[in-house]
């Protein structure tokens, strides 16, 4: 949601700011826009260059700029206050020249403060909260400066402006009489500080800057950051002093790069068998029964003793929240319960004593689950996580969890982050389950199961041509069905979100019995049914939802792994799955839906990566 980035160091600023604005770019691609300022040359004016659209046009507008300087701030845009357009773009400059400012977040008592100003006298260029912020700064080191204020004025002035504002934030902020100095802070949106040899870099996280900086330090909410090339110093809202933890980088920038795939989404889909290697690496018992898990914070007599879990997460991470409950359920015999972290939040529901919770996130930054996150420990409940990106905030607020290694996800769309979320679940699901009833043999069965994952995503992933040819076939569809029973109805509701978000076709999941109860009703030539029929005791029932559709002359496609038990002609389309554990189907259903949605917003022209409307991580409410 917004991505900002500032450099300050010896090298020219704007092709760093670039690179690292087009890393940010998931994070939205509204609009972008960067400010560059030349060191040593005090009341300079900032080079300011933004425009409306990708971060690739405001390249070549850099180019022509030929912008001179090695101290600057960036910025990505998904718009919230204010439609799309070069004005709104960030950064933002003070109306009386002093203060630049990039901003992640919303500023909730915007109108207030932009009435006061302009009664003082500052005028406005744009319609967003951001500038408000601009000039609010900028109206505080004018007055500091007037009291002859010369020490960290452009800090000071950060702080006293933020304490009246109302919402929320991650800025990065130049002032023109100070042009090697940024100013960093934070509150509910997430930016990190790098430190590299002889320079500095700050950004909504360490993607931007992975294989420059060789250190990183997280900000901690309510915490301001003061950086030159060579020094930084944080300190909190009420002015302490705070003394920096700086951690190593733990992705490599070549794990962020396309290669030779054409877009990320693909890359990540194809990025499976090794993520899924990753989130089980030294995860399972010498003895091969069960799985072990380091960051738990909790002994196996303590988690003996939990007789419920809630699971919360939003989007495609509450989908695997809802296969987590199938599978800790039916393995380890522990009622499981899903919320949406958003509805959570609110709705004050009552905990049973000895419920442990998990968030699942793979930014860890999604507000709606941070939030949840932090309502459910301020109830006093033990809150652990599923979480991606290290460090962050969900990370360093919870009581324990477990990394799911998938490394940096950048297509809008989530695919490695979701069969990782789904896997690590499944573990738990062992972990518990061998707490409990599960015998020593079926534990190692399972163990097995899991460990063969990654070899038959891999044969999977080898039958995309076909999925490529059915998703030309059927690209042209404005509705989809996608149906499944029991954990397969989870991946049927995360095939439909896949599509909708990348391809914009209208689709649904259900579980395949619900079908009758109304969804039929859109059943015609043109709306396409997906339907994941698996071996087992599910199949004649997902058969029996099959023959329903053809009565009514929707095409079908069938996702099994037992081709053979399917009636000959009964579908339009087969796409077999490798025979496998029951334990991890989940996840092998999963890679097709991923595929075919891929491949039909390729062939309906779409922006795979950067889908309208959306961003990688929702920080606002
Ligand atoms: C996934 O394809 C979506 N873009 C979205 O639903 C996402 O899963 C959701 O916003 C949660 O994100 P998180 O995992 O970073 O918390």
């Amino acid at each position: 949601m917004c991505g900002i980035i500032g450099y300050t160091g010896k090298q020219e600023a704007g092709p760093i700011l670039l690179d690292g604005l087009q890393r940010l770019e998931y994070r939205g691609y509204d609009s972008a826009g960067l400010a560059v300022c030349r060191g040593g040359s005090a009341h300079a004016s900032p080079q300011v260059v933004k425009k409306a659209g990708r971060v690739e046009v405001l390249s070549r507008l850099v180019k022509e700029a030929h912008l001179r300087g090695s101290c600057g701030i960036g910025h990505t845009r998904w718009a919230t206050h204010g439609r799309v357009s070069d004005n709104n773009a960030h950064p933002h400059v003070s109306s009386d020249g002093a203060i630049v400012l990039a901003h992640n977040g919303v500023i909730e008592n915007f109108l207030q403060l932009r009435q006061s100003l302009e009664k003082l006298g500052y005028t406005f260029q744009s319609e967003t909260d951001t500038e408000v912020l601009a000039n609010l700064i900028a109206l505080h080191y004018a007055r500091l400066k007037e009291g002859n204020g010369t020490h960290n004025v452009l800090e000071e002035a950060v702080r006293q402006s933020l304490a009246e504002v109302e919402g929320t934030y991650g800025i990065a902020v130049l002032s023109v009489d100070d042009p090697e100095t940024i100013i960093g802070a934070r509150k509910g949106s997430p930016l990190v500080l790098g430190v590299g040899n002889g320079e500095k870099m700050l950004a909504s996280d360490v993607t931007a800057f992975a294989g420059r900086m060789q250190s990183v330090v997280y900000l901690d909410d309510g915490q301001i950051v003061r950086m030159d090339r060579d020094n930084f110093s944080i300190s909190t809202l009420s002015n302490e002093s705070v003394a920096p933890v700086l951690s190593k980088i733990t992705w490599r920038s070549e794990d962020a790069e396309l290669g030779d795939f054409p877009h990320y989404m693909l890359k990540e889909i194809f990025d499976q068998p090794a993520s899924l290697e990753n989130a089980m690496r030294g995860r399972f018992s010498q003895d091969g029964s069960t799985a072990q898990f380091g960051g738990l914070n909790m002994g196996p007599r303590e988690l003996r003793q939990v007789d419920r879990i809630l699971f919360l997460g939003c989007g495609t991470a509450w989908h695997a929240c809802l296969i987590a409950k199938h599978m800790i359920e039916k393995y380890a015999r522990i009622p499981v319960d899903v919320d949406y972290a958003s509805e959570f939040r609110y709705r004050n529901s009552p905990l049973e004593k000895n419920t442990l919770v998990f968030t699942v996130s793979q930014s860890g930054e999604t507000l709606d689950t941070l939030e949840a996150q932090r309502e459910a420990k301020r109830k006093g409940y033990r809150v652990l996580s599923i979480l991606n990106v290290v460090g962050s905030t969900m990370a360093r607020e919870n009581d324990g969890g477990i990394y799911q290694h998938s490394g940096p996800e950048i297509g809008v769309a989530s695919t490695k982050a979701f069969t990782a979320q789904v896997l690590v679940a499944t573990m738990i699901a062992l972990y518990f389950g061998r707490m409990r009833d599960m015998s020593f043999a079926d534990g190692r069965e399972m163990v097995d199961a899991v460990r063969e994952l990654p070899g038959l995503v891999k044969q999977v992933l080898a039958g995309a041509a076909n999925i490529e040819k059915i998703a030309r076939k059927y690209a042209a569809m404005n509705d989809f069905l996608f149906l499944g029973r029991l954990e397969m109805f989870p991946v049927a509701l995360e095939g439909a979100l896949k599509l909708k978000e990348i391809s914009y076709i209208h689709a649904e999941g259900y579980p395949a019995a619900e079908m009758k109860h109304g969804p039929i009703a859109l059943i015609c030539g043109k709306c396409p049914t997906v339907v994941i029929a698996m071996k087992g005791e599910m199949l004649k029932k997902c058969l029996s939802s099959i023959q329903e559709v053809k009565a009514r002359k929707g095409p079908v496609i069938v996702i099994t792994n037992c081709p053979g038990d399917i009636p000959a002609g009964l579908a339009d389309e087969t796409i077999v799955l490798p025979p496998s554990h029951e334990c991890v189907q989940p996840i092998l259903a999963t890679i097709p839906l991923q595929l075919l949605s891929y491949y039909i917003a390729v062939a309906r022209g779409c922006d795979v990566d950067k889908p309208r409307n959306l961003a990688k991580s929702v920080t606002v409410e």
